[in-house]
């Protein structure tokens, strides 16, 4: 077996790297380069760009340290997939014309070929304050500050962030709306709010709500993280906790989150009429006005949804599973 896993690692093949290439100092446009390199197919991404680097083209620039996904430097976007250039294999991605597509990672901006400015996305991050914050500081540093395992476990996984950005630059969302915080930022403020040692809790989810939690689409791309942090269920793990400690209640967010429980556990439908006002919020005109263009453009096509909602026949059942879900309604 061992023999034959040192025969598959000795298969050689030439891989064409089309790199983008681009020098904010220099060029006015990017422009593309093929390099074709002979490496084990077996080798990873970051191997094959070090191999370009070392024999053909010594100027090809790009961030790495580790080789072994831990470090979180060498995030590029691979065949239009953001990942880690470390823990790509060529030959999972290689196109049938023995190529692969690199280009630095989506919803940053270029800086020198596959280095991109990373501004954004740590300027984020340090707002959230991302070190414990307790409510009886210690400055002696003498007590030691105890963690159950069950209150540990929460954040093992959360503490693995390797602060790639691939999650962010995944993200549909940052694309449209640059002031959403974005799934890495959202997901370490978790591993915070959720730190029973932490005294900020309010807070951070205050800060949290600031830099428009709410903006998440829920659309999963963020799923794709090297290092399983599942930053997409973190989101939803602080959107709870927001509901549960109140913060922000009274905002757009929140408000939509209550309202949709709200409907579909009385009719085991999404009473959309209803979302929209509770929403925007029943006594806030200027926003009611805004959105009445839309209504009157469905209306007069015919699609209007029902004012009010008959119960569906079994939504006794629908009511179950929220109970034993506990989901927060609106009080
Ligand atoms: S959550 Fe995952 S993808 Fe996002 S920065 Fe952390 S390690 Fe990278
Ligand atoms: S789930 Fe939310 S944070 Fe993750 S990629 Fe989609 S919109 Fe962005
Ligand atoms: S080089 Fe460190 S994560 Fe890839």
């Amino acid at each position: 077996m061992a023999a034959d896993s040192e025969n598959l690692l000795k298969i050689m093949a030439k891989i064409t790297l089309d790199i983008f290439r681009y020098d904010e100092q220099t060029d006015e446009v990017p422009h593309r380069d093929r390099v074709t390199v002979d490496v084990p197919e077996t080798t990873t991404v970051l191997d094959a760009l070090e191999n370009a680097k070392a024999e053909i083209d010594g100027s090809i620039s790009f961030r790495r340290s580790c080789r072994s996904a831990i470090c979180g430097s060498c995030s590029m976007n691979i065949n239009g997939v953001t990942g880690l250039a470390c823990k790509t294999p060529c030959n999972t991605v290689m196109r049938s014309d023995g190529s692969i597509a690199i280009d630095p990672m989506p919803n940053f901006q270029p800086m020198k070929d596959l280095v991109v400015h990373m501004d954004p996305f740590w300027d984020k991050y340090t707002r959230l304050k991302p070190y414990l914050q307790p409510s009886d500081p210690d400055d002696s540093h003498e007590t030691e500050r105890r963690v159950s395992p069950d209150d540990m476990k929460k954040l093992v996984d959360v503490a693995n962030c390797v602060m790639c950005a691939t999650c962010y630059a995944l993200c549909p969302v940052v694309s449209v709306d640059p002031s959403f915080a974005g799934p890495a930022a959202i997901a370490y403020a978790y591993r915070f709010i959720e730190d029973v040692r932490d005294g900020q809790t309010k807070e951070r989810l205050g800060q949290i709500n600031d830099d428009y939690l709410w903006l998440c689409a829920h659309c999963y791309a963020c799923s794709y993280c090297p290092k399983h942090v599942e930053p997409h269920e973190r989101i939803i793990n602080v959107k709870q906790r927001t509901i549960r400690e109140r913060v922000d209640l009274d905002t757009p967010g929140p408000r939509h989150a209550l309202v949709v429980n709200k409907t579909i556990k009385q009719t085991g439908m999404l009473a959309e009429t209803e979302v929209i006002q509770g929403t925007v919020g029943r006594f806030n005109i200027k926003g009611l006005l805004k959105v009445a263009p839309l209504g009157l453009r469905m209306a007069s096509r015919g699609k209007l949804p029902p004012v009010f909602l008959k119960p569906i026949p079994k939504v006794d059942e629908v009511r179950t599973i929220f109970e034993a879900l506990e989901v927060p309604t609106l009080s």
